[in-house]
């Protein structure tokens, strides 16, 4: 069950057959597997197909944080009023089985309507969840009347066929996640919704099955959602916060396009999904909007908070220096994420354990307590201390730098490691830097930079670093090598890789000072934020 072998699940009774062979095997693999908690786990991401980066994005999610990946394709009859796509609605089984099988997932269940629902095709009684009209008759309910109750009614039943502990979902679909949270809690169904950042093609369009409808034209027409969002993301940050400025800043910009018909703009509460009159700590700024015969949704959420600062990049830009320099100049506290990595990779190295054994990895890290501690000096790093002890300088050496990437591409010490930075940065006002930052630890960060160099120009960095550290000169060739081999090992590893998000701004660093790189980013928040 471990290997990448996909099993591809048409019945209710296989599927079962299949948890109960899982959960035989998991018992037997003794009890380092049944304690580790990134491990244990069975991780369920429900769709209709056709799938697309959207939906990858939440496959790669579950894939980093679970044992057992279960992907549905079900094109759901319940959730389809009678006038809409339910027989056009692309069904691609072939690709996507290609998909998850590419992605790693282990079991794809695509049950047949009478395998689900037999009552429909007799017109039979079908037993439905009914959530709260409170939160099914705003937005998209307005419209689409028995959709929600369709989308409560075949999740619940999911829920209970695959007994998942985490179940994956986009915040494109902003009101079915406020729905599902509120089922999940209410039935007390014990998974965890994790909610995954909206992906977007390069024009800013939002990934979904149904943008397959559009021709190029209308694909081009339908990116002025995003912008009339981007918009109003502006307005909120110079310091509007009131419902009627930022929705008539959507308007206006909606307006700009006249084959986008809106169907409603809307600034709601993201999980009562009451409308609000002023943003006081988050909202949920929405539209729904056709474009010819294809209504398509898009949301963004607005955070009443100090931005976070997001830079990303390879070993060796500068990044950390630049950090640290933004958040002084920005008043943000720096979170060096490098340095948490370092530590773990430290603590492995000194108690003996060998970097390729997983399981003792996953102990260690899940047992570690980092604390990040903030000099007097702001030119000063953070001290870093791993369970009571300060570790700053003994990080830096060349045997943790040798195998930090290797510790850092574990998915338990990734998953470790994310928790305590996102609770770090939960409050905003923060100024971190790593490789998977604007793309996954903080997807929903303010201001995304991307700061990279060429090779040549990070070896000779690295170099100088080492001479002032009075540590043995490596000639830039092998400087090179090891840079060069670092890059491909960090970007292309399936959990996190190193990748520009769509949002960030990329700075070159090459021939300019860490002063002028900084000013430039700080210059780019002002323009943001002020
Ligand atoms: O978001 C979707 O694709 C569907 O609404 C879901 C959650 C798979 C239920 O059919």
């Amino acid at each position: 069950m471990t290997s990448k072998s996909i099993s591809l699940l048409t019945t209710v009774a296989e599927l079962r057959h299949y948890l109960a062979q899982f959960y035989i095997q998991l018992n037997a693999s003794g009890p380092k597997f049944r304690r580790n908690n990134a491990f244990t786990k069975i991780g369920f991401v429900p769709t209709m197909g056709a799938l697309h980066l959207g939906h990858l994005s939440l496959i790669q999610r579950a894939r980093y944080e679970n044992r057992l990946v279960i992907v549905s394709i079900f094109v759901n009859p319940l959730q389809f009023g009678p006038a809409e796509d339910f027989q056009q609605y692309p069904r691609t089984l072939t690709a996507d089985a290609r998909v998850c099988e590419q992605a790693g997932v282990d079991v794809i269940f695509a049950p047949s309507a009478q395998e689900l629902f037999p009552m429909i095709a007799l017109n039979g009684p079908v037993t439905q969840v009914v959530p709260s009209s409170q939160l099914t008759e705003r937005l998209c309910g307005q419209s689409r009347p028995a959709h929600f109750q369709g989308v409560a009614t075949i999740v619940a039943k999911l829920f209970n066929l695959v007994q998942p502990q985490r179940a994956y979902f986009g915040r494109k679909d902003a009101q079915q996640l406020a729905i599902i949270q509120r089922l999940v809690a209410d039935l007390n169904f014990p998974v965890e919704v994790v909610p995954c950042p909206i992906v977007r093609e390069v024009s800013g369009l939002a990934y979904s099955s149904r943008n397959a409808y559009l021709t190029s034209a209308q694909s081009q027409q339908a990116t002025v959602l995003y912008r009339s969002l981007q918009q109003a993301k502006r307005a909120f940050y110079s310091g509007c916060r009131d419902r009627t400025t930022l929705i008539t800043t959507v308007e206006q910009e909606l307006a700009t396009t006249p084959d986008i018909k809106p169907e409603y703009i809307e600034l709601v509460d993201p999980t009562m999904l009451t409308p609000l009159v002023e943003v006081e700590d988050t909202g949920l700024l929405a539209i729904a909007a056709s474009v010819g015969s294809t209504r398509l949704i898009d949301n963004t959420l607005l955070h009443n908070r100090k931005p976070i600062v997001a830079i990303d990049g390879p070993a060796g830009a500068g990044k950390s220096t630049v950090t640290r320099n933004v958040a002084k100049a920005l008043g943000l506290l720096y979170l060096d994420t490098g340095a948490m990595y370092r530590a773990v990779t430290w603590l492995v190295l000194q108690s003996g354990v060998s970097v390729s054994d997983q399981d003792a990895v996953a102990e260690l890290v899940e047992q570690c307590q980092i604390e990040l501690l903030p000099t007097s000096d702001a030119n000063t790093p953070p001290r870093v201390v791993v369970n009571g002890q300060d570790v700053t300088a003994k990080i830096r050496s060349l045997e943790v730098t040798a195998q930090v990437s290797a510790v850092a591409a574990q998915p338990a010490v990734r998953w470790a490691l994310v928790k305590q930075q996102q609770r770090y940065g939960s409050t905003g006002g923060i100024a971190v830097e790593g490789r998977d930052i604007g793309t996954h630890v903080f997807p929903d960060a303010e201001l995304k930079i991307f700061l990279t160099a060429s090779v040549g120009e990070r070896a000779r960095r690295r170099q100088q670093e080492l001479v002032t550290q009075s540590i043995a000169t490596i000639s830039l060739e092998q400087l090179e090598q090891d840079i060069e081999q670092r890059d491909r090992q960090d970007s292309s590893r399936s959990i996190a890789p190193l990748r520009k998000a769509l949002d960030a701004v990329e700075v070159n660093t090459d021939s300019l000072s860490i002063a002028e790189v900084t000013a430039q980013i700080v210059t780019l928040y002002h323009q943001q934020f002020s």
